[in-house]
């Protein structure tokens, strides 16, 4: 065949294919959506966590039984137990062998990214925006730690500052929000560092992350609503000392197109079979009890944005008087505030309901993921004390985490890192109480509304 025929024949198209594989998977796509989330998977905001031979040895300190079967077990087999241990997935779309929730450089080095909270699975499928609700970041630092000190290898910032702050005390949630205080309080409006300051006051507690498809529902962001949407908040989550108010500047145009690919995330939908009347009828009842605040979906979609008083929702008070006047304020007179000229919420009196696209997926329920499904949600008198997730992959009948439950938790459940698989009601910020609202309906009408929140 001559040369040009050949190249019309066989190699354009190869050389077309290959472009437009790499344009679906985002590669050389120049929309800016796709470069953020280019981003966050692979560029390094922060000093690096670990690197991949200290990741490939924690099985060595892992509790027995469970070291002896890594011990056997493939090296394939062996990262998918780490990868189950921490709550880590791989990237959908992606053979690479990478976690969704770390950035790997190279060099083999790791660095946490916005996914190891925002990135989670369900139903065995990995969704990116999906809250992360099998993430055991407490539990990772501890293995980390002594693995490190095995190895002689230095230890991070994280692996020091774990020791005298908590992370999370239940997989799947974490003190996100006292990390935040804490790396602020080292900052002045311009974000310049000032080590030695006084460290603040503290009030640990664990939230769930929101979902990420929310995002492009609101116009102020978090469970009390206080930060108006803006590219700048998105970054609060460097502010380790390493990076200084030069780095923020220069990273701010990376942000918008993370803020651009926040704002593209779409829920997935519900893949099981929906009764269409029974929802129909759900509908109804949604509107006339729950739209208020709650909103409306489908076709003239609206969402309030509604802030609820602490006094109406009654669900637990902690994350509200966690952040004080103080801390908005100064949150609005900072680079993140654009220096006041955003209107920042510093005195918010509760919580505001958040959408509810995608709900059927975003389990456990409310800020603080006190509540495994929707059936509890409807049935405030029947959440359970102290829940655990089981094997299975789903509950179809109360959608949300299949569990067992208890009364309190039980007593032979000692070791640190079994405990954090288990959910306790009855520890500081992590009560399940509240939301009353669906009291108000009765057996036939929860049905309903909950066969309609599937449609969602
Ligand atoms: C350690 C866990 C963790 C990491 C890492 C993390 N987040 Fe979050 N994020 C949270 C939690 C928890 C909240 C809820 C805070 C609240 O409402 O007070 C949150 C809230 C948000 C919200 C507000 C969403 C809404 O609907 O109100 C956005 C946006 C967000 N995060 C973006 C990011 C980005 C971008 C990154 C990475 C640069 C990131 N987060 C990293 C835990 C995390
Ligand atoms: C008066 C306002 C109000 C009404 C009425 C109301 N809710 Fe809510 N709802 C809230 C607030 C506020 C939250 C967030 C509470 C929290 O996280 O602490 C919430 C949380 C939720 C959540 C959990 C969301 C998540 O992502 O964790 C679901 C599900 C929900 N509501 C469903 C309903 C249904 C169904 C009804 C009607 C039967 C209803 N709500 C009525 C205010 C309301």
């Amino acid at each position: 065949m001559p040369f040009a025929k050949s190249l019309l024949r066989i190699w354009l198209p190869l050389i077309l294919a290959s472009y437009f594989v790499s344009m679906v998977s985002g590669e050389f796509s120049n929309q800016p959506a796709d470069r953020g989330y280019h981003f966050l998977t692979e560029k390094a905001y922060l000093p690096p966590d670990f690197d991949e031979q200290t990741f490939n040895a924690t099985w060595q300190v892992w509790p027995e039984p469970l070291r002896s079967r890594a011990a056997e077990a493939t090296p394939s087999e062996r990262r998918r137990m780490a990868f189950e241990r921490y709550g880590l997935t791989f990237r959908p779309d992606d053979d690479s062998g990478k976690p969704l929730q770390y950035v790997v450089d190279q060099q083999g080095q790791w660095t946490m990214n916005c996914f190891a909270c925002h990135g989670g699975q369900v139903l065995g499928d990995t969704y990116p925006g999906l809250p992360n609700n099998r993430f055991a970041l407490e539990t990772l630092t501890e293995d980390i730690r002594k693995t490190k000190l095995q190895l002689g290898k230095p230890l991070s910032r994280m692996d020091v500052g774990s020791l005298f702050m908590p992370l999370g005390k239940t997989n799947g949630t974490t003190n996100a929000v006292m990390f935040g205080v804490a790396l602020m309080a080292y900052r002045d409006a311009d974000l310049n560092v000032h080590p030695n300051r006084l460290p603040p006051k503290m009030v640990h507690h664990d939230m769930d992350a929101p979902p990420w498809w929310h995002f492009q529902r609101k116009e102020y962001i978090y469970i009390d609503g206080f930060a108006p949407k803006d590219a700048r908040p998105l970054m609060q989550f460097m502010l380790v000392e390493q990076n200084g108010p030069e780095k923020f500047r220069q990273w701010e145009s990376d942000y918008q197109d993370v803020f651009e690919y926040i704002s593209s995330i779409k829920p997935p939908k519900y893949p099981f079979e929906i009764d269409a009347a029974l929802a129909q009828k759900g509908l109804k009842i949604f509107e006339a009890n729950c739209a208020e605040c709650h909103g409306t979906y489908g076709e003239n979609a609206d969402y309030p944005g509604k802030m609820v008083s602490l006094d109406s929702v009654q669900t637990d008070p902690v994350r509200l008087s966690a952040l004080s006047e103080q801390h908005r304020a100064g949150y609005q007179a900072s680079w993140f505030g654009r220096f006041g000229e955003k209107e920042v919420i510093t005195n918010p009196t509760g919580y505001v309901a958040p959408p509810l696209d995608g709900i059927w997926a975003s389990a456990p329920y409310l800020h603080n993921g006190s509540v495994p499904t929707l059936w509890h949600l409807l049935h405030p008198s029947e959440r359970p004390a102290v829940w655990k997730r089981t094997e299975a992959e789903y509950d179809q009948i109360r959608i949300g985490l299949p569990i067992e439950s208890w009364d309190r938790l039980p007593a032979e459940v000692t070791d640190a890192a079994v405990k954090r698989t288990y959910f306790d009601t009855g520890r500081f910020g992590m009560q399940a109480s509240g939301h009353d609202y669906p009291n108000q309906l009765d057996e036939q009408e929860k049905r309903a509304v909950l066969e309609y929140l599937k449609t969602l």
